[in-house]
């Protein structure tokens, strides 16, 4: 199960830097940067969705609030009708920066989200599995630094894949991969979500990964930000943005929402 239900979410920081010292009000000292206010939202059960949004505006904050790894103002966030307060081993984030710990071979960062597994052979022939599935076999005890960024972006995947998350959270999951490696991968996240039909929320900057990718967009605007798009797509896979009219309107509407209009 991994329906997610965002209620009323806002998280504001104390920007300590900017206090005023002759008001003891934390608003009228200037020193409260809102982040993002009164954010609702829904997620479906297998649902691919994919969160868009200028730099700054608060995307990966409420990805790591979703996740359990920072708290809300105020609000609040249910997984299958439960309120969410820390992490939780169902739920999983793929780190924007390499989420492999460097000390460790392609294994062992695999086989730390299955601590669980009691029985040694269950347990190895679950790490083989999914290694085998990212398509790592034979780099099994390597390091991530002996690997190329493409293939530790896969290391990482079958490592979050492994722990069979209900959730799974992508911050710009291919942020700093060559061209080529970057629809290679996401094409692989493609598959492995049809194939295994978890909820998957993804964080980009690529509009066009958006587009090819999810089941559902949203786009949020600048600080405090606030949902001004939300839009089902209902293209039949594989998609293709240049062979269907409605998709590339589509592209052009978003970047018009994020103040890009000259392509439109
Ligand atoms: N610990 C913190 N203290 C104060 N402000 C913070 C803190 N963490 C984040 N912020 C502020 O919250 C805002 C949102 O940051 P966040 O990293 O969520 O943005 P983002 O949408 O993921 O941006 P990007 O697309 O560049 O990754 C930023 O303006 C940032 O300065
Ligand atoms: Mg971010």
């Amino acid at each position: 199960m991994g329906h997610i239900r965002i209620e009323k979410l806002s998280k504001s920081y104390v920007n300590k830097r900017r206090l005023r010292r002759d008001t003891s009000d934390p608003d009228k000292q200037g020193a409260i940067v809102s982040v993002f206010d009164d954010i609702n939202l829904e997620f479906e059960d297998g649902e691919m969705v994919c969160i868009l949004g200028p730099s700054g505006c608060g995307k990966s904050t409420l990805l790591r609030i979703m996740a359990g790894f920072d708290h809300a103002t105020s609000g609040r966030i249910l997984i299958d009708g439960e309120e969410t307060f820390k992490t939780s081993p169902d739920h999983v984030f793929v780190f924007q920066q390499n989420g492999l710990l460097p000390w460790m071979t392609v294994w062992q960062n695999v086989e730390l989200g299955l601590r669980h597994i009691v029985d040694e052979v269950e347990k190895a022939d679950t790490i083989q599995e999914y290694i085998d599935m990212v398509e790592l076999t034979g780099f099994e005890h390597y390091y991530p630094s002996q690997l190329s960024g493409g293939m530790q972006r896969r290391a990482e995947l079958g490592r979050a894949l492994a722990v069979n998350p209900d959730v799974l959270y992508m911050d710009e999951p291919f942020t700093g991969l060559d061209y080529l490696t970057h629809l290679k991968i996401r094409e692989e996240v493609i598959n492995m979500h049809s194939f295994i039909g978890k909820t998957m929320v993804m964080v980009t900057h690529f509009i066009d990964d958006a587009l090819i990718m999810a089941d559902r967009i949203i786009v949020m605007n600048d600080r405090p930000a606030k949902v001004i798009m939300e839009r089902k797509l209902d293209f039949s896979r594989p998609r293709n943005i240049e062979k269907e009219p409605g998709l590339r309107d589509l592209r052009d509407e978003v970047f018009m929402r994020l103040g890009v209009s000259y392509v439109a």
